[in-house]
């Protein structure tokens, strides 16, 4: 019986295609990268850490026999960007996709942030972004050749979020761009989508949000509709169908991960399932239900 941590889509669907992954050297960005290279694509990952990077270059190289090409960028730097893309292009003939995976964040009241603070996470999540958009799509449009992006952001990218405030602001952002690329760049042969995750446990992400002190209180399988957090394969595969020719008509679109957890918070009731049975029937009772 097929589970939902197996890989989804057929043998050699990204075959012959190059994938740029920022930030591609750790958490979901390596998990990603991982199912692209078993589905035949070649890989380029990207980040400011190039022990980390040559390190999964390697494991990733030795688990699935495919070819990874590891580089050393900061997204903040323009011309960092555009030198990758074209180490990818020498390397493999062409870019074909870009996922624009790469961020930065901390939890903070906002009044304690310095604007410093504030400039680190939106420079590295926007401004990287739309470094990496701006260079890719200007090499695509030259070119004349098709390509894709996929942008990870977030669930509070809409809803917005206390406490991480500048990721809220820089996931917005970074959504806007989605969106209008998707329209602009259509005609290049151009597409542009979003995945928007709730929780995957990634030591990135759950050592800066996720403190010991508070983890148990705060367990977001507690507040997740189906009660658990998502597997690094889950969002693998969704990634995978959207860089793949399966979705060539999908263009504009951000695809929500989270097992139900934004609109929990959304829906004016939702938090009613503390309420236990036998408190339901007295309810019932008490507002005269008949049998
Ligand atoms: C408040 C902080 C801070 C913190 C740094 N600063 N850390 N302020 N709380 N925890 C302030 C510093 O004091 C400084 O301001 C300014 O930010 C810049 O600090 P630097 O250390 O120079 O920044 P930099 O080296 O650019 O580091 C970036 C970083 C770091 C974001 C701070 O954590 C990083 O590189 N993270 C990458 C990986 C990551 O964060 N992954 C998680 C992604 S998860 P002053 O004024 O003092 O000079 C994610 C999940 C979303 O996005 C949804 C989850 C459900
Ligand atoms: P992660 O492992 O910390 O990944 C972040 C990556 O970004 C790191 O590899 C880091 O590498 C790279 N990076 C940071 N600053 C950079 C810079 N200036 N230039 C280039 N690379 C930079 O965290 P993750 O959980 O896998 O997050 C991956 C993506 O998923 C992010 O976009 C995040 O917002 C999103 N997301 C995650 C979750 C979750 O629950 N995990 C939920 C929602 C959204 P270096 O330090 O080597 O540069």
């Amino acid at each position: 019986m097929v589970k939902y941590t197996d890989g989804m889509l057929k043998e050699d669907a990204l075959k012959g295609k190059s994938i740029l992954i920022t930030g591609g050297g750790t958490g979901l960005g390596k998990s990603m990268g991982k199912y692209f290279l078993q589905l035949g694509a070649n890989l380029i990952i990207s980040s400011r850490k190039k022990e980390v990077l040559e390190r999964t270059a390697e494991e990733l190289r030795s688990e699935t026999g495919g070819e990874v090409l590891p580089v050393v960028c900061d997204v903040r730097n323009f011309d960092q960007v555009s030198s990758v893309i074209s180490s990818a292009e020498d390397a493999f003939g062409a870019l074909n996709v870009v996922i624009n995976n790469a961020a930065g964040n901390f939890i903070s009241p906002t009044e304690r942030l310095s604007n410093r603070a504030f400039d680190a996470i939106v420079d590295i999540v926007l401004k990287g972004t739309y470094n990496t958009t701006l260079a890719a799509g200007k090499s695509w449009i030259g070119k004349k050749q098709k390509g894709v992006f996929l942008n990870i952001v977030t669930t509070y990218a809409w809803t917005g979020s206390g406490y991480v405030v500048p990721s809220a602001c820089a996931k917005a952002g970074v959504l806007a761009l989605t969106r209008s690329l998707a329209v602009e760049w259509a005609e290049y042969g151009i597409r542009s989508n979003a995945i928007a995750p709730g929780p995957f446990p990634t030591e990135g992400a759950w050592s800066r949000l996720m403190p010991k002190e508070i983890a148990d209180d705060l367990d977001p399988a507690k507040r997740i509709p189906l009660g658990r957090v998502g597997e690094h394969q889950e969002l693998a595969n969704l990634a995978a169908f959207l860089i793949s020719d399966f979705s060539s008509y999908i263009n504009g679109e951000v695809v929500t991960i989270d097992g139900g957890e934004w609109l929990k918070g959304a829906g004016q009731f939702s938090g009613f399932d503390v309420i236990p049975d036998h408190m339901w029937d007295l309810l019932e009772m008490a507002r005269g239900k008949k049998k």
